[in-house]
């Protein structure tokens, strides 16, 4: 059974970017919904005993949507959330070398990077996700829609950083704003975090 995890930061941590109020829906309720409808789907089913990317990869197969749909929200939440809450003096992805390399493999410098991320994010149509996987020496930028993520179709490459843009992630914040909202978290990112998932 999977428990939901803390956030590794106080809910009052992250504003002006994200409110209290935000986080306390978002983790609290819409994490917290996934975790126990995914607990309450495969209670007694071959994937019970499974890893959450087993999960994922199992019932993609099987095009178990329900089962799919909730590991790959809680994946994603917890992703997300770890991404998140920027550390004083870390607010550059470059300070980190093996960011820096992947960055400068990919992008014509940091400008292009946030500027190639943000429009992905803002474009990616209706409620997903983007992602950005580390696929040998470069960097892709994936949008998914709906639960979708890098485990199901890319489990070669690695996960690095993952924008929720569902309206549930911004809407108490920044209305319909999408752009206010990714811009902001992308002065918000816990580019240690990140950096620690780089190989
Ligand atoms: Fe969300």
């Amino acid at each position: 059974m999977f428990k939901l995890p803390d956030l590794p930061y106080a809910k009052s941590a992250l504003a002006p970017f994200l409110s209290e109020e935000t986080l306390t829906y978002h983790h609290d309720k819409h994490f917290n919904a996934y975790v126990e409808k995914l607990n309450s789907l495969i209670t007694g089913t071959g994937y019970e005993n499974l890893s959450l990317a087993e999960i994922i990869r199992k019932s993609a197969e099987e095009n178990n949507k329900a089962v799919f749909n909730n590991a790959g929200q809680v994946f994603n939440h917890d992703f997300y959330f770890k991404c998140l809450g920027q550390e004083p003096d870390d607010n550059c992805p470059m300070k980190y070398e093996v960011l820096k390399k992947l960055i400068s493999n990919t992008f014509s410098d940091k400008e292009d990077f946030t500027a190639k991320v943000t429009d992905a994010a803002v474009n990616n149509f209706g409620s997903g996700w983007t992602w950005l996987v580390q696929n040998g020496d470069h960097i892709e930028i994936i949008n998914y829609s709906n639960a979708d993520n890098p485990l199901r179709d890319h489990p070669d490459m690695n996960p690095l950083l993952c924008i929720d843009v569902w309206e549930h992630a911004y809407y108490i914040d920044y209305r319909n704003d999408r752009k206010k909202y990714v811009t902001a978290l992308l002065g918000s990112i816990n580019w240690k975090f990140v950096a620690s998932q780089a190989k």
